[in-house]
């Protein structure tokens, strides 16, 4: 291991600044290699970091035995083939969402990271967000009570992808958060969606999921809406709660709402009761969900423990991907994941 982790990094477009930038700044890293496909890029990185060997070939970053960590942020339908090439030469990898676009593959990164005992790390954001990471505190302390329902909404007018549909580009987001929060896999999933930009290409999708418990969760995501809206509602016995993520500071309001069952004295009988109690906002710190995710991953490389969002974590949701692309396809006949 050397002294500082010595990283590369394979596609540095829209959202791969972003890694770089946050990688670049941890002061155990040293980032000593980029690759792009695209020329324009290429020349772009070496403006901005002249010491840097840039190239368009990701092999010849693979091949250098000095290198530790491989971050993957190219378009997903090239996650599984370079993934497999840099833990097959040694290299711990951190590769985007969503992890690959078939289950055979993601199954094969797991168990070449577990054979080779590398450390295999998707890029599920959503598990490294303070405000999520406080949420699950209130659901586990009981503060909500049984969870009844979820539903997340993750819409905006923003890029209007050629390749993957707003649900393989966004959902992954939603998937991964609601696992995490209630510990829970579905077990079968519904979904329906329309393309109406371009043909083939869902703008918008509605995603039912079931779990084994009772609990249903509903996702929203689309990138033709009027609004911005990175809001998930949870509904529970106790308690209901919100995580607004477009809110600057106040991202979590519990709210002491319900329905009470109470005995009615002159029948004997039961009625339900509203209750409409405070709205609590708690602190939660602000830190930008890349930076601890960029830190938890160098933290596994160095430590070799595992990170959270670990190649299972990245099957997971990749399942559930799967069955949901599929129930689209039928009009949302529902899909055990
Ligand atoms: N975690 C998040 O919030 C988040 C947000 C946006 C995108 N993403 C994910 O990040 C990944 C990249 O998305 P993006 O929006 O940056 O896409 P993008 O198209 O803007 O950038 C991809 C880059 O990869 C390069 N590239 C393509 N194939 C390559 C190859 N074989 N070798 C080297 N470079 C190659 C392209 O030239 C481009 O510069 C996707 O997996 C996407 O789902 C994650």
């Amino acid at each position: 291991m050397n002294e500082r982790t010595k990283l590369v990094q394979i596609g540095v477009g829209a959202w791969g600044r972003n890694l770089l930038r946050n990688f670049s700044l941890l002061p155990d890293v040293e980032v000593v290699g980029l690759c792009d496909k695209s020329e324009e890029t290429r020349e772009g990185l070496k403006k901005q970091f002249p010491a840097l060997p840039v190239t368009a070939d990701y092999r010849k970053l693979l091949d250098n035995l000095e290198v530790d960590a491989v971050v993957i942020a190219t378009p997903p339908a090239h996650h599984y083939k370079i993934a497999k090439e840099a833990l097959s030469l040694g290299k711990d990898v951190f590769v985007e969402k969503p992890m690959t676009l078939a289950i055979s593959e993601a199954e094969e990164l797991v168990r070449l990271a577990e054979g080779s005992r590398r450390i295999l790390m998707v890029g599920h954001i959503m598990e490294y967000h303070p405000a999520v990471v406080r949420m699950r505190e209130y659901i586990e302390g009981g503060e909500l009570g049984d969870i009844y329902y979820v539903y997340s909404t993750r819409v905006n007018l923003g890029k209007v992808r050629d390749v993957e549909n707003a649900l393989w580009s966004f959902a992954p987001h939603d998937i991964s958060m609601i696992i995490y929060l209630l510990r829970e896999k579905p077990a079968a999933v519904s979904a329906t969606g329309a393309a109406y930009l371009r043909k083939g290409i869902e703008d918008v999708s509605f995603i039912t999921l079931f779990f084994d418990s009772g609990t249903i969760a509903h996702i929203h995501t689309s990138w033709l809406d009027p609004h911005k809206v990175r809001r998930l509602t949870i509904v529970g016995s106790k308690k209901m709660a919100v995580l607004d993520d477009v809110e600057p500071q106040e991202k979590i309001r519990i709210y002491d709402k319900g329905v009470n069952l109470q005995q009615a004295y002159d029948t004997y009988g039961e009625y339900l009761s509203l209750r409409t109690g405070d709205i609590l906002i708690p602190a939660v710190k602000v830190q930008e969900p890349l930076k601890i995710e960029c830190q938890e991953f160098i933290k596994a490389v160095r430590s070799r423990i595992p990170p959270i969002t670990d190649g299972k974590d990245g099957l997971a949701v990749l399942r559930v991907l799967r069955a949901a692309d599929k129930s689209m396809k039928e009009n949302g006949t529902p899909h055990k994941c």
